[in-house]
C-alpha cells in the first residue's frame, strides 16, 4: 500500500502541516501583538516591503491549508466508514469534545479563513475602512483592524472563530505528538497538558485583540 494511501501515511501528513500551521498561528500572533505597541502599521509595511517572501509564504500556506483540510476530510470519512472495527482499536486519547469535532472546528476555521482573507488581507469586506493611510502615508492598519471590531458582529464571529481554533488544537497539539510516536504511559499526561498549554495561550493571545477593541482599551484616536 502506498504511504498516501495508508492511514498512517495520512496522519503523518495531517501532523506535519498542522504542526507548520501552528508555527504560522504563533508568527502570526506575534505581528498582531505589535498592535499593542502602536507598531502594526511599521510591521504592515516592512512585511510588504518583501514581497517575494510573502509571496513565498503565502503559497506554502495555501498548500499546507490544502493538504491539512484534504487529508482531515479524508481520514473522517474513512474513520465513519470503518465504524464498527475503529471501537477494536485500543483509544490513548480520550474521547473529549474537543476531539469528537475536530472535523466540524476545522470547517468553521476554513470558513473562517476564506472570510479573514477577504477581510484584512484583500480588504473586500469592509472597504469603507480598510483602504486609510496613516499620517506618514503607510497603510493604516491599526484603523482598519480597530474599527472592524468595534462591530460587535464582527467581534463575535471573530470570538467563535477563536473558540473553534482553541478547540481545535486542544485537541490537535496532544494528537499530533502522539501520531509520532510519543505516548508512553509516563509522556500522555505531560503531551496532553502542554497541548492544552499552547492552545489557551494562542486563544488568549488572539481574542484578547478584538475584547481589547469591544471594552475601548484600544481605540483609534486619529
Ligand atoms: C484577532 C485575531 C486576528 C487578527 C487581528 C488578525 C489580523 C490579520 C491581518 C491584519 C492580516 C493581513 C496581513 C497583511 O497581509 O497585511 C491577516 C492575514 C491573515 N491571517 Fe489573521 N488575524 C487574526 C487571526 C487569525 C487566525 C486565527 C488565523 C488562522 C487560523 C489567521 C490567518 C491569517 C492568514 C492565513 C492571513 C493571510 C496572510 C497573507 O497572505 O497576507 N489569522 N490577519
Amino acid at each position: 500500500m502506498g504511504f498516501l494511501s495508508s492511514t498512517v501515511g495520512k496522519k503523518i501528513l495531517m501532523a506535519i502541516t498542522g504542526f507548520l500551521l501552528i508555527m504560522f498561528l504563533c508568527v502570526h500572533l506575534l505581528g498582531n501583538s505589535f498592535i499593542y505597541f502602536d507598531l502594526i502599521n511599521a510591521y504592515g509595511e516592512r512585511l510588504h516591503s518583501m514581497p517575494p517572501l510573502v509571496w513565498a509564504a503565502r503559497i506554502g500556506m495555501v498548500i499546507l491549508f490544502a493538504v491539512h483540510i484534504f487529508f482531515g476530510i479524508t481520514l473522517t470519512l474513512e474513520n465513519n466508514a470503518a465504524r464498527p472495527q475503529a471501537y477494536k482499536v485500543k483509544k490513548s486519547l480520550r474521547a473529549t469534545f474537543a476531539g469528537k469535532t475536530m472535523i466540524w472546528t476545522g470547517l468553521v476555521i476554513a470558513a473562517f479563513l476564506i472570510y479573514h482573507i477577504l477581510h484584512f488581507a484583500m480588504k473586500v469586506t469592509n472597504p469603507d475602512i480598510s483602504h486609510e493611510l496613516d499620517e506618514v502615508g503607510r497603510d493604516d492598519v491599526f484603523r482598519m483592524i480597530v474599527f472592524s471590531f468595534q462591530n460587535v458582529l464582527i467581534a463575535g464571529g471573530y470570538f467563535v472563530a477563536l473558540i473553534a481554533v482553541f478547540l481545535h488544537l486542544f485537541h490537535g497539539i496532544q494528537s499530533f505528538v502522539q501520531t509520532f510516536g510519543l505516548n508512553s504511559d509516563a509522556s500522555i499526561p505531560v503531551v496532553e497538558k502542554t497541548g492544552k498549554g499552547i492552545a489557551f495561550i494562542l486563544f488568549l493571545g488572539y481574542v484578547s485583540i478584538p475584547v481589547a477593541v469591544v471594552l475601548g482599551i484600544l481605540k483609534y484616536i486619529g
